[in-house]
């Protein structure tokens, strides 16, 4: 079959005749940067033994149906989905309703229950809820921000570095825009979010821009913690969290049962379908995967489309 191998550690994906066969075609290929983590043997869970085929999320179809793939540790610690055919396991496939092309649907397992999940379920918004979204110039960031609108939050403020991403958050519903880069962060982000402050903030960075969201936040907010794009490590002031009580939530689409996966894809498909939540991709065939792979690298959304 065609498909995609990483030779070894640090390589970028190459187009390799992969040996096997299963009963799911696969259709489009979400790249996200856990991959060019895995790739680069950064992903805290290690990789898959050498060559291995990347890909941790996919679209494909079984017997007429599409079908979101996702989980059983394709493409973190065995081969993943950048191949024409793979064998999954039936109760991990989530049915892709109508209404979303391949790409979208592709895109709406990790990085789309990584945005939607924390404004949905970890820490459903409230209709007087100020949603401080940081990094919300990437795609996890956008969900969240679109999902925060769509769910009737009162104000919802979009925090980033790159200017032009940040101009285009304003066309998906942001109220206004914070830049993570100069100083007063904590001052800016409280002016912008308005009252005494963010009450919910979601955080795919954590380092100073969130540090700088707990001094910005208003008491009681909560802080639904993502990802570690910004550093590793951030340090609280133990006065500012106990004395405001804030509560800091982790969520992770790695640690959410199946069930629980598949209504939060479930219902972010039907948000994208509606077009309440767009995302932005870049599709590429196959051969064009190192292409895919760069764009990724570069701050992309990028699709393989088989
Ligand atoms: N918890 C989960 O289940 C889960 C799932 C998916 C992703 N994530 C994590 O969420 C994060 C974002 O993923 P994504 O798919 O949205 O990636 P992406 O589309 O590549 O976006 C990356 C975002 O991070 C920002 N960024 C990168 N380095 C930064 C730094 N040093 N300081 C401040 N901002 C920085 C970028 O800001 P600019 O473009 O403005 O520079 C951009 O907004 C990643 O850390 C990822 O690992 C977590």
């Amino acid at each position: 079959m065609r498909g995609v191998q990483i030779a070894e550690l640090g390589a970028t994906p190459e187009l390799a005749e992969i040996d096997g066969d299963g009963s799911v075609a696969i259709l489009a290929v979400g790249l996200n940067p856990l991959d060019l983590a895995v790739a680069a043997g950064r992903f805290y869970g290690g990789h898959p033994p050498f060559p291995y085929v990347p890909g941790c999320e996919a679209v494909g179809r079984i017997d007429g149906q599409r079908v979101h793939l996702f989980g059983d540790g394709r493409g973190t610690i065995k081969d993943g989905f950048l191949v024409e055919r793979v064998t999954f396991p039936e109760q991990l496939v989530v049915p892709v309703p109508d209404g979303l092309d391949d790409a979208a649907a592709a895109v709406c397992g990790i990085a789309g229950i990584a945005g939607w999940g924390p404004v949905a379920r970890r820490a459903p918004v409230r209709p007087d809820d100020r949603v401080l979204v940081l990094a919300a110039t990437g795609t996890v960031g956008s969900i969240a921000l679109q999902g925060a609108r769509a769910l009737g939050a009162a104000r919802v403020v979009a925090a980033g570095r790159d200017e032009t991403a940040l101009e285009r958050t304003l066309e998906l519903g942001a109220d206004a825009t914070v830049a993570l880069e100069g100083s007063d962060l904590a001052a800016r982000m409280r002016e912008a979010c308005g009252g005494d402050g963010p009450t919910l903030v979601v955080d795919p960075l954590w380092g100073e821009p969130a540090r700088a969201a707990t001094e910005a936040a208003a008491p009681g907010a909560r802080i639904v913690q993502l990802g570690q794009s910004a550093g590793p490590e951030a340090t609280f002031a133990s006065s500012i969290v106990r004395g405001k009580q804030l509560s800091i939530l982790g969520y992770s689409v790695f640690g959410l049962p199946p069930q629980e996966r598949r209504e939060a894809y479930l219902g972010l498909a039907e948000q994208v379908a509606a077009g309440r939540i767009s995302i932005d991709v870049e599709t590429f065939s196959l051969d064009q995967v190192a292409a895919a792979w760069s764009a990724q690298a570069s701050g992309a959304k990028a699709v393989v489309v088989l």
